[in-house]
């Protein structure tokens, strides 16, 4: 038997030949129930897992919703803010025993040599390149916060679904890039689908069909996201497969911290 023909044919891993986009959607896909889209295959046990057409949505509900929603986009959108910028930095090649990283970072902290920095700095690479996708909604939530208020409402306090999530974020932008960019993926492209459908027929039950400025985007919202799934599939090109599953594996995390933002829309 020769050499060629004794290997054996890598495993490939679902949406593998398209890009780690595809990857991330074919899992995040399969956590949705068959109610909340077709490819869905998890049973219903949550209320927000039940049909949104039979939701019965309250305004106060949906406030804290926003406001939770609205603090996890600061938090997100402040740690990508506070990467550096990739064009004032140096591209660096790190080579560990396993693998090598290409990435940049301002030439000041190059001379660390600590192991948890470079886990830092490798995050920092890629960070830097989704400051202003125009997937950005903290600032469209705060118009329509205001408008609330304009309206009587009172708007309340964060509550902890949102504060619990907004920690873990920030934990994760310190310690683990892969599992970072599976919330960044998950939070913003479930809103352009699934959220842009909730933000619809809850508008439609509650507030005389007001679009909120959450639900609009600047520009084409296709090529926007197309842009952030091309920077998406550069920035994992990087990794090796077993931080690439590590990414794949925080899913469920995502689903269940968003679930529980969620939910509050019918509390
Ligand atoms: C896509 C519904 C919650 C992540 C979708 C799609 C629908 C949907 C209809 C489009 C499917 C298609 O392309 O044919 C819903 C509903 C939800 C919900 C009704 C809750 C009531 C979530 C949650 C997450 C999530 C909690 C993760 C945090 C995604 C992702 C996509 C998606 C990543 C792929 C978007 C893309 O293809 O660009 N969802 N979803 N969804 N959803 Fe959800």
């Amino acid at each position: 038997v020769s050499a060629t023909t004794a290997e054996k044919p890598r495993k490939r891993y679902p949406g593998e030949a398209k890009g780690f986009v595809e990857e991330m959607r074919f899992v995040a896909m399969k956590l949705h129930t068959k109610e909340q889209a077709k490819e869905g295959e998890k049973e219903v046990k949550q209320p927000e897992e039940r049909p949104v057409q039979r939701w019965e949505p309250s305004v106060d509900g949906y406030l804290k919703f926003l406001v939770d929603s609205k603090l996890v986009y600061d938090t997100l959108e402040g740690i990508i803010d506070k990467a550096p910028f990739p064009s004032c930095g140096v591209t660096v090649v790190l080579l560990s025993a396993k693998s090598s990283f290409f990435f940049r970072f301002p030439a000041s902290v190059v001379r660390s040599n600590d192991k948890n920095k470079v886990i830092s700095l490798m995050w920092s690479a890629s960070d830097a390149e989704f400051i202003d996708t125009g997937l950005e909604r903290s600032e469209k939530l705060a118009k329509d916060l205001q408008w609330f208020k304009e309206q009587g409402y009172t708007i309340p306090e964060p509550s902890s679904p949102g504060v619990t999530y907004a920690e873990y974020l920030k934990e994760l932008s310190e310690k683990d890039p892969q599992a970072f960019i599976c919330h960044f993926y998950n939070i913003y492209f479930a809103h352009s689908a699934g959220g842009r459908m909730i933000g619809k027929k809850v508008a439609e039950k509650i507030l005389d069909k007001k679009e909120l400025e959450f639900y609009k985007w600047d520009g084409d919202l296709s090529q926007l996201l197309q842009n952030v799934r091309d920077k998406l599939n550069k920035v994992a090109e990087s990794w090796t497969r077993e931080e690439k599953n590590h990414c794949l594996e925080e899913t469920e995390k995502s689903f269940k911290y968003s679930g529980d933002i969620l939910r509050l829309i019918l509390s």
